[in-house]
């Protein structure tokens, strides 16, 4: 099928996939959201409740705009209800094991012409691709957090990779308003291999104690020009993720700049992981 992407399946409605949610329905798209249960499902749907309320409250979306993103979507925890969608995307977890199985399992699901993308930020998308009987028609599609505001979406390709697929995706990313940009399978992608290593970098200097965590922040967001400092962007993007990036690109490159420093490792093992465990650098309430 060559057609227009009109309907799409979510997989994993964390903050990230609710994130990718929101994007689909505010572009026109039918989207199906699915996870692991019907109350992680709802879970989903309460995360794009409250997004597209913000959005209403500050005066940039009409309430009735607002109940027809709502109404695009579909939540459920089954995932016969992804049989006609012409995209699923994956957003759960890094886990390897976890995301394997979900694409063989979508492989029996869906019509054999759908595309399948994962927003994976550290994995191999060649060994997502290999779990699958169509890995030609499996591509990254990385998106940055918070989804709905950041323009980037990393098109992920392998050595396998249709490139009427990559084409079709690249389309897609700009229909929803974001800025594609194609990136080969490869540790880090490319953005990631260009901002983890400075987050890395700003964690060992607050290691070394000649500078408080605020004014870190306040010299990398001030001085540098970044949006955030880098110890509250850790803390948004996840201080798990940003620790499963560097060992990736570690293990890739032997960069020390990429190493994981100790600090993260710390917070990391004591559960502290940012925004979404209510503690990291900082905590929030
Ligand atoms: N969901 C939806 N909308 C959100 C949002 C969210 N989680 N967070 C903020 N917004 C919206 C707000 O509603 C607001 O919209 P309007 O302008 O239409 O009112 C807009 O974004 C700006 O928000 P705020 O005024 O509250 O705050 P801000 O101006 O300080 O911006 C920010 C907040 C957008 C998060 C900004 O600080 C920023 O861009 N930070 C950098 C984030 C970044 O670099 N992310 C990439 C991380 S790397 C990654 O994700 C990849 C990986 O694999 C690790």
């Amino acid at each position: 099928m060559t057609g227009e992407i009109a309907q799409v399946g979510v997989i994993g409605l964390g903050t990230m996939g609710a994130g990718i949610v929101e994007v689909f329905a505010r572009a026109g798209l039918r989207v199906v959201g699915v996870d692991g249960s019907q109350e992680l499902a709802d879970r989903g749907r309460g995360f794009l409740e409250s997004s597209t309320g913000r959005a209403v409250s500050r005066g940039r979306l009409a309430e009735s705009a607002q109940q027809e993103i709502l109404d695009r979507v579909t939540w459920t925890a089954e995932y016969d209800a992804l049989a006609d969608c012409d995209l699923v995307i994956e957003a759960v977890p890094e886990r390897l094991d976890i995301k394997t199985a979900i694409f063989t399992k979508l492989d029996g699901v869906v019509r054999p012409d759908t595309v399948l993308a994962s927003n994976t930020s550290s994995l191999s998308l060649t060994e997502i691709a290999a779990a699958t009987a169509r890995p030609e028609r499996v591509v990254g599609m990385h998106f940055f957090n918070p989804a709905p505001v950041l323009k980037l979406v990393e098109v992920i390709t392998t050595v396998l990779s249709d490139d009427a697929v990559v084409e079709r995706v690249r389309d897609l990313a700009e229909r929803l308003g974001k800025k594609p940009v194609v990136v080969r399978d490869r540790a880090g992608f490319v953005a990631n291999a260009l901002l983890i290593t400075y987050l890395a970098r700003a964690i060992r200097t607050y290691e070394t104690g000649h500078v408080s965590r605020e004014d870190l922040d306040d010299a990398g967001r001030v001085g540098v020009g970044f949006p955030m400092g880098p110890l509250t962007l850790s803390d948004l993007i996840g201080l798990d993720v940003v620790k499963e990036v560097c060992d990736v690109l570690y293990a890739a490159t032997h960069d020390p700049s990429a190493a994981p420093p100790a600090l993260l490792q710390q917070l990391v093992a004591a559960g502290r992981l940012g925004r979404k465990t209510g503690s990291g650098f900082y905590d929030y309430e």
